[in-house]
């Protein structure tokens, strides 16, 4: 099969927010850190009524509605989350829920799990299956869903929660590079969830962000090499349209784009450099290494790149601004992101730079290629106006106060796991079509319905 990619794109969030300037107030931290030093607006959190059960049931439901595909067209559905609640049942078992009435029960795949990478799996999965011998004639169906929450402290305003899901099948808009991709796999425990009671994770904050930012250097020089290797072609920002980054908080992303700019330079020559980064001179021996908390050579690559981040990075960040960290679906949020931001003729041709990252840690940088039809008719047109509806539902979100979206996280807290439960969330504020949690009786098994 020939330009195997994603079709169709579906993005769930909250409907309750948390507004992250009243939170700096509440938390009595200076005004600012969170709003303009991780550069977020809004998160989003779950009540008592949802689990990544019920995220991945709307997610799936929605997808398959609004494209209007058929349960039967479903030939391989995975889940990628790092949100567990059962050690062995898969939540992909639990979506079957919604095909078996139409007696589908042919469905491979099952749930992959490493941090925020799990989705990226799936997803390498479901493109490899499409292009197998094992390939069937029907879609891969991806989903990656979190919630995530972390204990009050530094680490909290950088929660969120969503779920993405993911049509992947030949002939498609959004075509993923073969041959090309890079991936970086280390043991370290930078974020880890040991606690099998807690939804929380342990987490070094520093060593995470240079985990993160050692692995996309890795990354970005692998992929590097795997274009020269395959085109004869050098990479730089600029082979680029768009560049796309796992969003822990979105200045850490603006950060990444200044590291690749970093890379960039020190992968230029030194005749070169003097033209392309005037007065970058006294940066020629700076090594990747010993430069992630270098003050001089951050300010130095965050203004080089202003520009390039400016065009090329921040129209992804809408999501992630405006919901927080998503986990498996960050990556995926920001794709959404950018596509409802720019005309379609604007979209077209465009190459995306992807860059995923899971804390323990596993990392990929791959490449989307946008096709270049984009008449009304094409399948480009069809996936970007089947998103038209996710701006304006991140302007109907319910506003709540900090307050009360503490208690929240202290009722999920004291709840985590009990059975039997009785959900005492209100229902009156999610958005049509969303599954809820109704009850979990004595043996642990959850039940929903959908308003
Ligand atoms: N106005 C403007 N900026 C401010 C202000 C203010 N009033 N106050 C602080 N800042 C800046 C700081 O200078 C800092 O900027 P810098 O990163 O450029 O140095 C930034 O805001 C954050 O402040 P810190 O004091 O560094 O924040 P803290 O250490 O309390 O927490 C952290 C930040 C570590 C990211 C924490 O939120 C965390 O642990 N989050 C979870 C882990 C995480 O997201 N890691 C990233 C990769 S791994 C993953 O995806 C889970």
């Amino acid at each position: 099969p020939q330009d195997v990619g994603i079709l169709a794109l579906e993005l769930i969030f909250p409907s309750q927010y948390v507004d992250q300037t009243e939170l700096e107030e509440y938390d009595g931290v200076s005004s600012g850190k969170y709003t303009v030093g991780l550069g977020q607006q809004k998160m989003g959190f779950c009540s008592d009524r949802e689990d990544i059960n019920s995220l991945c049931l709307t997610v799936v439901k929605k997808l398959l509605e609004r494209h209007s595909i058929e349960y039967s067209d479903i030939g391989r559905l995975e889940v990628g989350t790092e949100t567990i609640i059962d050690k062995s049942k898969s939540v992909k078992t639990v979506l079957m829920q919604l095909f078996e009435p139409h007696g589908v029960t042919d469905i491979e795949g099952v749930d992959t799990t490493n941090a925020c990478y799990g989705g990226t799996a799936a997803l390498f999965n479901a493109v490899s299956w499409v292009e197998s011998s094992a390939w069937n004639g029907r879609y891969a169906l991806v989903v990656a869903a979190d919630i995530a929450v972390y204990a009050k402290g530094s680490a909290r305003p950088t929660g969120g929660a969503g779920a993405v899901a993911m049509l992947v099948g030949p002939n498609a808009p959004l075509v993923f590079d073969r041959g090309v991709r890079a991936t970086y796999v280390k043991h370290a425990y930078d974020f880890y969830k040991p606690d099998l009671t807690s939804e929380y994770p342990t987490v070094d904050g520093k060593l995470s962000i240079q985990c993160y930012l050692s692995a996309l250097d890795n990354c970005y020089q692998l992929y590097c090499k795997n274009i020269a290797k395959k085109f004869s072609t050098n990479v730089n920002l600029n082979y680029f349209d768009a560049v796309l980054f796992h969003s822990p908080y979105c200045k850490l992303v603006q950060k990444s784009l200044a590291r690749l700019c970093l890379n960039d330079f020190l992968m230029a020559t030194v005749e070169s450099r003097k033209l392309q980064y005037p007065g970058l001179e006294s940066f020629n021996n700076v090594s990747l290494g010993n430069s992630y908390f270098d003050r001089d050579v951050e300010k130095a690559f965050l203004t080089c790149s202003k520009e390039y981040f400016e065009k090329k990075t921040k129209p992804s960040l809408l999501v992630a601004s405006q919901v927080g960290n998503m986990y498996t679906p960050s990556l995926y949020g920001g794709l959404v992101s950018l596509l409802i931001s720019k005309n379609i003729s604007e979209l077209a041709g465009n190459k995306i730079g992807l860059f995923s990252y899971g804390s323990g840690l596993a990392a990929s940088l791959f490449s989307i290629t946008v096709s270049k039809d984009c008449n009304e008719a094409s399948p480009l047109c069809k996936l970007v106006k089947n998103l038209q509806h996710v701006k304006p539902f991140l302007q109907q979100r319910q506003k709540v106060a900090p307050e009360k979206f503490e208690a929240n996280l202290e009722l999920r807290e004291r709840n985590c796991h009990k059975a039997p439960y009785e959900p005492s969330g209100t229902i009156d504020h999610f958005f049509p079509g969303t599954y809820y949690l109704t009850k979990i009786d004595e043996l642990h098994r959850r039940h929903y319905d959908r308003i």
